[in-house]
Parts: C-alpha cells; structure tokens; sequence
C-alpha cells in the first residue's frame, strides 16, 4: 500500500458485486517460510502474502543463512538449510510489528547452538512473551529479556533441549508452535494439549513437510529426528483478510461477493458460521487442495441481520475477526455478546478497548464489562475521525464501518493495513468503493 496517513469514507447506499481473489493467508505465509527455511531442499511457494508482518519472517531467516529469491512479491523460492544448519544471525533481528514471527522464531532458536537477540515495534515489545520463553526454557532453552524475558528485545541461547508435556491455560497457536517448532529439537516426544483446538496450520505443516505428528483429541505431539522435505504448493487465500469483505457483503443488502480460493480450516472459519447464524447466506462451491490445507470457493450475500453470542469456546476460531464482527453486531437487531475475550487485549492493540472507543465514536452502542463484550443493534452509524491505534484490523474494520455510516468517516494513521493487507484498497476499488487518501 502506497504510505498515506488516513483515509476517508463514505456510505454506500447500494449491494456490492465482484469475484475476489486474496494474497495468502498470513498464518500460512509465516509457516511456509519457516518450514520451507528448515526442510532439506528447495522449496517454492505461490501466493504468499507480500504483508510487512511475512516480510519480517523473511528477512530473519535471511539473517539466519537461508536463502531466498522472489520472481515476483508473490512467489518466494526456499533453498532450505535443514534444522541444524542455521548461522548465528550478525546483528538483531528486528520483527516489527509481527506476533507470529517473534514467538515461532523463538521455538525454532530454542534448538539451535547460538546466540540470537530479536526486537519489535513498540507495540510488539509490549506482547507478553513469557507465554513461550517459559516453556521453551523448561526444555533447555535460556532467555535474557525484560520482566523475567516477558518483553522484547530477547535474547535467547538455544542448544539441546529435553522434550516436556505442556498443557497450555489459553488455546493459543503462537504458543503451541513455538513448543512444537523446538519439539522437532527435543530428545523424546513433545506434546502440547490446549483447552480448545487453536488454529492447527503448524501440526497440518509438520505432517505435510514430513515430520512425526501425532493428534489425539486436544493433544499434539511431535517426535524429533526425521528431516523435513522441501516442498511446493500454492498458499490460499487470506480467511482474515477475506472476513472484511464477507461482512461487507453481509452488511449492503443486495450485495453478492465471490470468494476464489481462501482457506477452508474449521479452526479458522469461525466467522462464516456466525454470518450463517446472523442471516447472511454463505453458499459454499469447490474445494480446492494443493499442499497443506484445503481451500474453497463461496458466494456470501446479504440479508436482514440478527444479533449472535459467541462463548469463549468458539473465540480461538474467529479471534482475529471479532474487530469486524462488532462492526457487524451494530448492524444486527438485537443485543451481540462477545464473552471472555481477553487474549484481545494482547493483540496488536487492546482491541476490545480500540474497538468500542471507535464504534463508540460512531454512535454504536457497545460496551465492554471485564473482557466481555455487549452491541446493541440497529444503530444508525454517524461518520466521525477515528483512530486506528496502529493496528491493521481495527483500522480495516473503521473502513467497513465507515462504508455503513452517514456522513464522512475517516480513518487516522492507516499505514498499518500494510502490515497484513497491502491490497485492501486495491480489492475495495474493484467492488466499484473509491476512498480518498490524505497525509
Ligand atoms: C496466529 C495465531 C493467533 C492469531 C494471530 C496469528 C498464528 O494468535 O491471533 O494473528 O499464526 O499462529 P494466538 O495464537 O496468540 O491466539
């Protein structure tokens, strides 16, 4: 996305049509570089998302000697080092804004014989990390870092590690990764068991590159031993990305929007049953299965909207969606409860504070009581200047508000739609929405 500062908004008064098609999906773009950087080979990958989040994965395992080369954004070509011939990287490696990296690269150099110190963007290097380096050090692991190695820049020294049964208190993907990543290191079966299934993308990666994964229920573990084997496959579209467009279309009756492509996980598709249970008709067509994980073809069009509950079970299926589905509760008729989400306040931001402080700008009546949250629909939606607390979702998510509102909305400080959406105007436009940037 070129660098502007804010954008602004008007209502569309009409249904939308179009065919998409997404960049990757994040969650899959940092894993294919990781398992392409430790497989033995020459891996090559097509639609990976060209985001700056996926572009510190890249870059960090440049510094650590793999190399890399792009025909196109699109296209990354790994010749893999394997998992024990990683080089101690020269200086930091700096991850900017990007969760996912940090806590990966921290499993993947828990087993390796060197010293590596990783930093981030400030709003990084306020995420917890103690929720790996704990972990990881009870396998052998040592950590330096600020709060008991909580907060970025740390450092960590891998070297052998011993494997360990985690049993984790929140269902978290970054977590299990990271203990699964170093379990491919460990001496013995590692295994991680969560409260509810997270995403599963890395235990689906380590079976696909040829490691040993084993699933019984809520439990995972990963043998060491068996070298991972370089691989080529296509990566589907972004389901987070895609979600701002399947609530578009659920939002401007009328409308029908034409999904190519885009992940099709049950620990990711969360959303679509909630647009199901909402009133939004989600029609799905062919499945498509070229590495890893499935992807699909879906119609999603509009129709009168109802208030929908989600319980903590359901959140880790949707969690990067809930910004948007607040933009959709205001829109449904009827009281939306959001219960027990407290891993949003350790996002990218406190995304249950940035999401009622700006709907709340916009005349929405929602509320947080603890970590739950209560919208109250219909409400008619007034354009106001609305921050988006330098987080890419809430900043996507104000510009779908903004598309429902009366008046002018803009969105300050938007660079950071970057960090996973480059092409979010691009895909807008081609639905006929013009937005107007201003610095
Ligand atoms: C991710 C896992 C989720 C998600 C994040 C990407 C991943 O975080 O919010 O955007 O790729 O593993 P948690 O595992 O911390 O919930």
């Amino acid at each position: 996305m070129d660098s502007h500062r804010a954008v602004k908004i008007k209502k569309i008064t009409h249904g939308v049509s179009g065919d998409l098609s997404f960049p990757g999906d994040k969650s899959l773009s940092h894993r294919a570089i990781i398992f392409g950087a430790l497989a033995e080979g020459v891996s090559s990958f097509t639609n990976v998302l060209d985001g700056e989040d996926c572009a510190r994965t890249r870059e960090a395992f440049r510094s650590l000697g793999v190399g890399m080369r792009s025909a196109t954004p699109a296209e990354i070509q790994i010749t893999g080092r394997g998992l024990h011939a990683l080089k101690a990287p020269q200086k930091e490696i700096y991850l900017g804004n990007s969760g996912t990296s940090m806590r990966l690269l921290l499993g993947v150099l828990a087993g390796n014989p060197f010293r590596a110190t990783l930093t981030g963007d400030p709003s990084l290097s306020s995420r917890p990390m103690r929720r790996v380096t704990d972990y990881l050090g009870q396998m052998g692991a040592m950590f330096e870092g600020r709060d008991g190695a909580n907060f970025a820049p740390i450092t960590v020294r891998g070297g052998e590690l011993k494997a360990i049964e985690a049993t984790l208190p929140v269902a978290s993907a970054q977590v299990k990764s990271a203990i699964l990543l170093a379990g491919l290191y460990a001496r013995g079966t590692t295994s991680v068991t969560e409260p509810v299934l997270s995403r599963d993308h890395t235990e689906n990666f380590l079976a696909h590159f040829g490691a040993r994964v084993r699933r019984e229920g809520l439990k995972v573990s990963v043998e060491r031993g068996r070298p991972l084997q370089a691989r080529r496959f296509e990566i589907p579209g972004d389901i987070s990305g895609a979600a701002f467009f399947m609530a578009l279309a659920a939002l401007l009756p009328g409308s029908e929007i034409r999904f190519h492509k885009v992940l099709w996980n049950p620990t990711r598709a969360g959303m679509v049953n909630v647009l199901e249970r909402m009133g939004a008709r989600v029609e799905v067509g062919e499945l498509h299965c070229d590495g890893p994980e499935p992807a699909a073809d879906f119609v999603v069009r509009g129709g009168p909207l109802k208030s929908f509950e989600i319980a903590k079970e359901e959140l880790p299926s949707l969690i990067d969606e809930v910004p948007v589905l607040c933009v959709l509760a205001t829109q449904a008729e009827g009281t939306t409860v959001i219960r027990d989400a407290s891993e949003l306040r350790i996002k990218e931001t406190d995304r249950i504070h940035s999401m009622v402080t700006a709907l709340g700008r916009m005349g929405a009546d929602i509320r947080a009581e603890g970590d739950t949250l209560y919208i109250k629909g219909r409400t008619a939606l007034g354009g106001a200047a609305v921050d988006s607390f330098k987080d890419h979702r809430t900043a996507m998510s104000m510009v779908v508000a903004g598309l429902v509102a009366a008046g002018d909305t803009v969105v300050e400080d938007l660079d950071c739609v970057g960090t996973s959406f480059p092409g979010f105007f691009d895909l807008l436009r081609r639905l006929g929405i013009e937005t107007q940037f201003f610095k």
